[in-house]
């Protein structure tokens, strides 16, 4: 039976090669002042920083350059954005960078608008956001974490050492700008880390228990261009067509993640974000998939063998018991294939740490989602499995 759903997304997007250039007559209709949001500028991006400034100014559109964002944003980064904010009074906040620089946007243009610090906006924090928040713009220099079309803000508390997120309609972005010439210096590392990360949204946006048939639409073809695109693109970083469809597949995974949600693994791996901010978000994700596969299989055989028939569609044969178990394997030639197959050992993870992260997941909504609900110990377990890998 055709599941009943509602389906939400505000976010213009302006996807393609050059779509740049845009820039300036995208942000002048949400204000003069803009607060251009990036880490520090380094060799790869200086002239994409320097290009949009320039584009701005050219549309009559002044900028203050926020440039101080870190990975894993914390709550200080964000204050110091949002001071900055104030003091230009700037009027649209333009993130330009991957998944922090854009969430940094996020938070800022919430924190700017609202009481107390971003920070108390997040899942089962003290305070709602209440009203409009400073317009904001995003532009990914990453494929992977689809930010530039969801209303999640991920944040790093380091005092609680707790990862969580900032969740509400009013964070889309008004407009999100999707040129893959922005990806192309993206390195092997960061484009395999941040292309899984896409990929898991796509695979726990289809097998979430609200699941609707918009977002499966979206996230199959999602997945079914990372299977097809992520492997060549690793081998070849100029790859124009994989970047332009990896990009795609981004934005694709991004809008299902917005209208569906992540599970177990996306709660697993904020854990392990927050207990070790030298960890990538991917990777954390990467060490979590195998058991998680596993484990939550035979709770979705359909969907799970849906995904393996992506990978190999000569299981079209089989049931769906024996495709969704050779899902497993399958996984684990793929992590393998675009460099992503590690422990927890491999992360510099302590072990005694694992209890911890294992109590953490359940700081998150995630699990719930999730087609099978783990216990605590029965997330510790396939962590401590996660640990050493061959
Ligand atoms: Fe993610």
């Amino acid at each position: 039976m055709l599941r009943s759903f509602s389906y939400y997304q505000p976010t213009r997007i302006h996807f393609g090669f050059g779509k740049l250039e845009e820039v300036g007559r995208i942000v002048s209709r949400y204000g003069k002042r803009a607060l251009l949001v990036t880490v520090p500028p380094f060799p790869a991006l200086e002239p994409v920083f320097e290009k949009t400034k320039r584009l701005l100014r050219k549309s009559g559109v002044e900028v203050a350059h926020f440039d101080q964002v870190i990975p894993n944003p914390t709550t200080e980064s964000i204050s110091r954005g949002a001071e900055m904010a104030r003091d230009f009074r700037a009027d649209v906040v333009v993130g330009l960078g991957g998944g922090s620089s854009i969430d940094t946007a996020k938070a800022i243009a919430l924190e700017v608008t609202h009481e107390g610090t971003a920070w108390e906006y997040h899942l089962f924090g003290e305070r709602k956001v209440t009203r409009e928040i400073l317009p904001i713009i995003a532009i990914p220099t990453t494929s992977g974490t689809g930010s530039q079309v969801t209303a999640v803000s991920v944040l790093t508390n380091p005092k609680e050492r707790f990862k969580s997120a900032i969740v509400d309609p009013l964070l889309f972005p008004k407009e999100a700008i999707v040129d893959p010439d922005l990806v192309m210096t993206l390195p092997q590392h960061l484009t395999a880390s941040t292309g899984f990360d896409a990929f898991a949204h796509a695979f726990e946006s289809y097998i979430h228990v609200n699941a609707n048939p918009y977002t499966d639409l979206l996230a199959l073809e999602a997945i079914r261009l990372i299977v097809r695109f992520l492997p060549p693109l690793l081998c070849d970083l100029s790859n124009r067509e994989a970047r332009a469809q990896m990009a795609w597949a981004d934005t694709l995974a991004g809008l299902s993640i917005a209208n569906c949600g992540t599970t177990l693994p996306h709660g697993i791996a904020m854990s392990i974000g927050g207990k070790a901010p030298w960890v990538m978000h991917g990777e954390a994700l990467s060490v979590v998939y195998p058991e998680f596969i596993q484990r939550t299989a035979p709770y979705a055989l359909e969907r799970f063998a849906a995904i393996a028939r992506i990978f190999r569609p000569e299981l079209s044969q089989e049931k769906d018991e024996i495709a969704a178990q050779e899902l497993g394997d399958i996984m684990v030639s793929f992590l393998k294939e675009i460099g992503m197959w590690f422990g927890l050992e491999d992360l510099r993870i302590p072990r005694e740490e694992l209890p911890e992260i294992a109590e953490y997941t359940f700081k998150l909504p995630d699990y719930t989602v999730n087609p099978w609900v783990p216990t605590k110990e029965e997330v510790l377990s396939p962590l401590e499995s996660a640990y050493s890998r061959d």
